[in-house]
């Protein structure tokens, strides 16, 4: 089977078994503290394991993006090193909210694998949890029992918490598993030691494929488990590993998964894979990266340099730096081999290919940036390999590698490589205790604790009733400590709430509830975790039981749905002036402005601008009435036309808002129609990353001020000049003015230092052969300089000091003709150096012409008086 049909088997499998088939969630995780990137299939139903929403239904089954870098999931170093980890992977799942558990999913595994597969059970081993004291739990015996009537008993093998006891991070959903391993060596391999000595040992040809979990726990943030309402089945299997088993494959990139990418690296490096092992090691961790960082893009995170941004922007100059050093490729390369994988993959995910553009500009633009990176920091080594030559060390410091790692982006093995070809090396002692002084540096920045929930009332989802009202009677469903930085709030979780979470770039709502007792606690923000609607406080209220009046701070949140809507106006006008091709990639909507990022290829032309800002302020005008679909199916609002965004979750149920022609799924809260924004201005277009603009802009009273203020301006400009009618040409005429009074200006000052010039030379005393002047002169730096060369032009065997000050500092000017210097060893710049000790300053130059600058102009007389000296 190629990888196209071991996918598509897998899900008629699971349909077959009544399950429903959904679509893989993005990659990057926006509302979740505890996860930046989905390393897991069963990430996007954490809260329906919880019990804090409902399931999309009670059998689901997927393929999921995942990507392993960061947190408690990180195979990142042996990406490329191994045959068989992955940053981003497929993860094929099925999942069970309370409906089958341990039996089903055990024959089920068992069935696809050796019937529908057709994989021999001869190679098969299976893993069962055997049980961990700390935790206080037993022996999986219920799932071992399943095993064995249908797996011989030699093939069951016990395993311990590290292997057989699945959690998704440091809290959450979690419970014991079963893996299924696969033993993929010869037999000759085989007949020298056991497929079950090898299971988890890292070997890779012995690998585990699919991980059963049996959810039944949450593990708290104070460490214990807490059962949950339900018992549930979380199953993930590894694509790509399936496709290696499969196709009868060694390693995962000898798969019809990696090989197109390999072969294209091939071509492009000329390098055979597999010849050279850092040459291969190379190739695969291209062929894995480009992946990630695709993805990702596609999925609407760029890369950065703050948090998601940052690791992407980091698993992308990996690629590049393997590259570089291995594969000869000093210019941007990796950006061409996405057509190769749009043709693999988008026939799966379709989001590679409407992105493919944007996705390769953002990595050229990377490529270009970090190779001239690159280079500068090659040539900064090189500096430091010299200096240490000379002196005859053979260690740089740790320091410098650890600057090459933090400034450059060279990661350690990088700067060791380079210094090996020299005979040098890095003192890794050192380099050691800066990383971790660093590590130690960012743990503080992001120190952020939470307490465990306490559990007042159990519900499972928070209604919100803020598109209709702005007050609701409340109750609080639970609450717990946060301490970011030293700083402790509360969070809190309602059974309902009129409080918008932050979402879809629209801010959180401000406001206060209040007990029964009219005391108040202020709501600072309101924040999406996951589908809880968590209400920030910095304090608790006083009886966290009571019935609470909810209140949002009606003002802010009107101006905030002013920008909201407006956001939906500007996205629709600029794809009627500009094309189709713009799509949102980011919008931040708050109540004093909004920000709207989208791909487009070049700057707007200032016309385009005024064009769109007309196009909006129309619709504004047309009064258009909000039309609010709150639940569509989903394939309806698509037909619609409704404007979706990539990277974003969208249920089954979705909500259309429509104001005219502009029809967005969205979740924020909107105008009831258009004309209470007022006024749209745009304030400013420009580029965040290639092929991404933004535009900022601001609405209602803010608009109206800001245009206000423009007219003030502009007639107080007016009123400057007495009688004009037209103010743009009467400072225009003014400019032109200046300018023709400067040239007579500076005319004038020609003619001055002409006559001056005249003047001075019948002060000029010959002294020891020597042509000598030093005077004080009433002119500036520049006239100072001009009169110096002029003098110097006329007069020979000239000694010339000029001194010239605006009273708080003092300028001396040294002068002297060539002659002088060959002849008598007169040398302005060391001149000046001691003249300028009378000035309490200090300066050089030329041999033939020097300058100063001091701050005592009180000791100009004595710095001419020197002069002479120096020359009697
Ligand atoms: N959550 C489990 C894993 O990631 C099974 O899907 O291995």
């Amino acid at each position: 089977m190629n990888s196209y049909e071991i996918r598509k088997t897998f899900l008629d499998f699971f349909k077959e078994k009544q399950h429903k088939i959904v679509s893989s969630a993005p990659m990057v995780v926006k509302d979740d503290p505890t996860l930046m990137f989905t390393n897991a299939g069963m990430n996007q139903f954490k809260d329906a394991f919880l019990g804090n929403s409902p399931a999309p239904a009670p059998r689901v089954a997927d393929t999921q993006k995942c990507l392993r870098v960061s947190g408690k999931h990180n195979d990142l170093e042996e990406v490329g090193h191994d045959t068989y980890h992955h940053t981003m992977f497929e993860m094929l799942g099925n999942w069970s909210f309370g409906d089958y558990f341990k039996k089903e999913a055990i024959e089920w595994a068992w069935e696809l694998l050796t019937h529908r597969y057709g994989i021999s059970k001869e190679i098969l081993y299976v893993t069962v949890f055997g049980g961990d004291k700390s935790d206080n739990m037993p022996f999986d015996e219920e799932a071992y029992n399943f095993w064995k009537a249908i797996v011989p008993e030699e093939r069951i093998l016990m395993g311990s918490k590290k292997d057989n006891f699945w959690e998704m991070g440091d809290t959450g959903p979690c419970g014991p598993c079963s893996e299924i391993h696969i033993d993929l060596r010869s037999e000759d391999e085989k007949q020298k030691v056991a497929g079950k000595d090898l299971v988890n040992m890292d070997h890779p040809e012995v690998v585990e494929v699919w991980n059963l979990v049996f959810i039944e726990f949450n593990r708290m943030a104070n460490g214990s488990l807490q059962n949950l309402p339900a018992k549930h089945v979380d199953t993930g299997m590894g694509f790509e590993r399936l496709c290696m088993a499969l196709q009868d494959k060694k390693s995962n990139y000898d798969t019809d998964v990696f090989q197109p990418l390999i072969r294209q690296l091939e071509e492009m490096s000329s390098l055979k894979y597999g010849e050279n092992e850092d040459n291969s090691i190379a190739m695969r961790v291209i062929a894995d990266h480009v992946r990630a960082v695709s993805f990702a893009i596609a999925d609407g995170q760029l890369p950065s340099n703050a948090k998601a941004g940052y690791v992407i922007r980091r698993i992308l100059r990996r690629a590049i730096r393997y590259g570089f050093t291995f594969l000869n490729q000093k210019e941007p390369f990796i950006y061409k081999l996405l057509p190769v994988l749009v043709h693999q993959m988008s026939e799966t995910f379709p989001e590679i290919k409407k992105q493919q553009q944007l996705i390769s500009n953002v990595i050229f633009e990377e490529e270009q940036s970090f190779l001239k990176t690159l280079e500068v920091g090659i040539q900064m080594l090189e500096k430091v390999m010299k200096d240490a030559s000379g002196k005859g060390q053979e260690e740089i410091p740790g320091k410098v590698a650890f600057e090459m790692y933090d400034t450059y982006g060279f990661p350690l093995d990088l700067t060791e490589l380079i210094l090996k070809e020299n005979n040098l090396s890095v003192n890794r002692k050192e380099f050691d205790e800066e990383m971790a002084k660093q590590k130690a540096r960012s743990r503080q920045a992001a120190d952020m604790k939470t307490d465990d929930w306490i559990i007042l009332r159990s519900q499972d989802a928070t209604v919100f009733t803020g598109y209709d009202a702005l007050e609701s009677e409340v109750k609080i469903l639970r609450y717990r400590k946060l301490e970011t930085k030293g700083k402790t709030q509360y969070q809190l979780v309602f059974d309902k709430t009129p409080f918008y979470a932050e979402s879809g770039g629209q801010v959180g709502d401000t406001g206060y509830i209040e007990d029964e007792n009219g005391h108040k606690t202020e709501i600072k923000d309101t924040k999406k975790e996951n589908n809880l609607s968590v209400h920030l406080t910095n304090k608790l209220p006083d009886n966290p039981e009571s019935t609470f009046k909810a209140v949002v701070s009606s003002h802010i949140r009107t101006l905030t749905a002013n920008n909201h809507t407006a956001t939906h106006l500007l996205h629709h006008a600029l794809r009627d002036v500009l094309g189709t091709h713009v799509e949102q990639k980011g919008s931040l909507v708050q109540h004093d402005y909004l920000r709207f990022d989208f791909a487009h290829f070049s700057k707007m032309t200032d016309e385009a601008i005024a064009e769109v800002e007309k196009r909006v302020n129309r619709m504004i005008r047309r009064n258009i009435p909000q039309d609010e679909k709150r639940e569509m199916q989903l394939s309806e609002a698509k037909e619609m036309g409704a404007m979706s965004l990539f990277g974003e979750k969208y249920g089954d149920k979705v909500r259309v808002i429509r104001f005219g022609d502009s029809v967005e799924l969205c979740g924020g809260t909107h105008v009831e129609a258009t004309g209470q924004i007022g006024l749209f201005k745009i304030r400013s277009e420009s580029a965040i990353a290639a092929g991404i603009r933004r535009i900022e802009a601001i609405t209602a009273d803010k608009a109206e001020k800001y245009v206000n203020k423009k007219i003030d301006q502009l007639e107080q400009i007016t009123a400057m000049f007495k009688n004009t009618k037209d103010a743009v040409k009467s400072v225009q005429q003014q400019i032109e003015e200046n300018k023709k009074l400067q040239k007579e200006i500076d005319k004038l000052h020609k003619a001055q230092a002409a006559g001056l010039k005249d003047k001075l030379k019948k002060d000029i005393m010959p002294i020891n052969g020597v042509n000598f002047l030093a005077k004080k002169v009433d002119l500036d730096m520049a006239g100072v300089k001009d009169l110096a060369f002029a003098l110097v032009a006329d007069v020979e065997n000239l000694f010339l000091v000029l001194a010239n000050s605006d009273g708080k500092k003092a300028n001396l000017t040294v002068a002297v003709s060539k002659n002088l210097t060959e002849e008598k060893g007169l040398h302005a710049g060391n001149v000046i150096r001691d003249l300028a000790k009378e000035i309490q300053g200090g300066g050089g130059g030329q041999p033939h012409i020097a300058s100063a600058g001091g701050k005592n102009p009180g000791g100009i007389q004595s710095a001419l008086d020197k002069a002479h000296k120096l020359i009697s």
